[in-house]
């Protein structure tokens, strides 16, 4: 005769019960349209700083027959390509498919995650430059927070100007945190170098709350602000490389800007002055 061993919640959190399942660390909230989270990293996951994997949970069962099938989406992963653990900062939207339930994620509970690192937002894709821009809006921080702990970043420039701009000065909090991290965390700065560091020149702006700055990043690249309050000069292809990440309309206007500065869009198979990833929504 056998005897079955009872399920607890406890065994059941325990055992994977989904492909590719990993488990949450840690879930910070930010404001009611954002939050972050720490999941475990699968031993064989390598990945290039900037990259991005599929993400999510297993969705609400068929009404007939009863099977799920996972609910997956593209997330850039926030932490660096050497962290122990993955990182990922995301929107809560309402009905959204996704995020109205993975905003409810906790410690101990599982999500899935595909190990297939892919993107554009990579050093790989750029041309060797002095100063490079990171563009970003909204959950578009994402991949640079990654970029902003990965030692490369700072061995390849001199400069290293951070641009983000959200809408009311609490959704600047996951990046600026991580800024002041950085240049505070002894294993930071161990890591980076202080020299590095001081590489950083951050520029959060807001558009519908006051704040010491703002303005939509693109305007303030036109009317040519960016380049006078940091004291730099105009875009220019023989010394500067862009990253962009943000909605779709906001790389394209970044992109428009660049071109027009004379940068050319870049790829992993073909290295170019400026490259773009879509911030993922919903
Ligand atoms: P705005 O408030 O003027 O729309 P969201 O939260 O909607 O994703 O927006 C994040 C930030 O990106 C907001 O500050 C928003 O400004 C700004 N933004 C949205 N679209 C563009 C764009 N096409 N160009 C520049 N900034 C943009």
């Amino acid at each position: 005769m056998t005897e079955q061993s009872p399920v607890t919640e406890a065994t059941a959190k325990a055992v994977p019960a989904l492909p590719d399942a990993q488990t949450v660390t840690a879930v910070t909230h930010y404001t009611d349209r954002l939050f972050s989270f720490r999941v475990t990293r699968p031993a064989s996951l390598r990945f290039r700083s900037g990259e991005f994997v599929m993400i999510g949970l297993m969705g609400d069962p068929h009404p007939e027959t009863g099977k799920q099938k996972p609910l997956l989406r593209a997330y850039s992963i926030a932490s660096p390509s050497w962290d122990e653990e993955l990182e990922f900062y995301s929107i809560k939207v309402e009905d959204g498919p996704l995020t109205s339930k993975l905003q409810h994620i906790e410690v101990g509970d599982q999500i899935i995650l595909k190990p297939k690192p892919v993107g554009t937002l990579v050093h790989d894709a750029l041309l060797p430059g002095k100063r490079i821009y990171f563009f970003s809006t909204g959950t578009g921080f994402a991949p640079f927070a990654s970029l902003l702990r990965e030692p490369d970043t700072y061995e390849n420039y001199d400069e290293v100007i951070v641009t983000h701009t959200c809408r009311d000065v609490a959704e600047l909090t996951y990046g600026a945190n991580l800024i002041e991290s950085i240049k505070q965390d002894e294993m930071m700065i161990e890591l980076l170098g202080e020299e590095n560091l001081a590489k950083i020149r951050y520029y959060p702006t807001t558009t519908r709350e006051k704040s010491a700055k703002m303005g939509r990043i693109t305007t303030l690249i036109e009317n040519g602000e960016l380049f006078t309050d940091l004291g730099v000069p105009p875009l220019n292809p023989e010394t500067d490389r862009a990253m962009v990440c943000g909605s779709l309309a906001f790389n394209k206007d970044i992109a428009a800007l660049m071109e027009a500065a004379g940068l050319h869009e870049g790829a992993n198979s073909e290295p170019g002055e400026f490259v773009i990833e879509k911030a993922f929504v919903g």
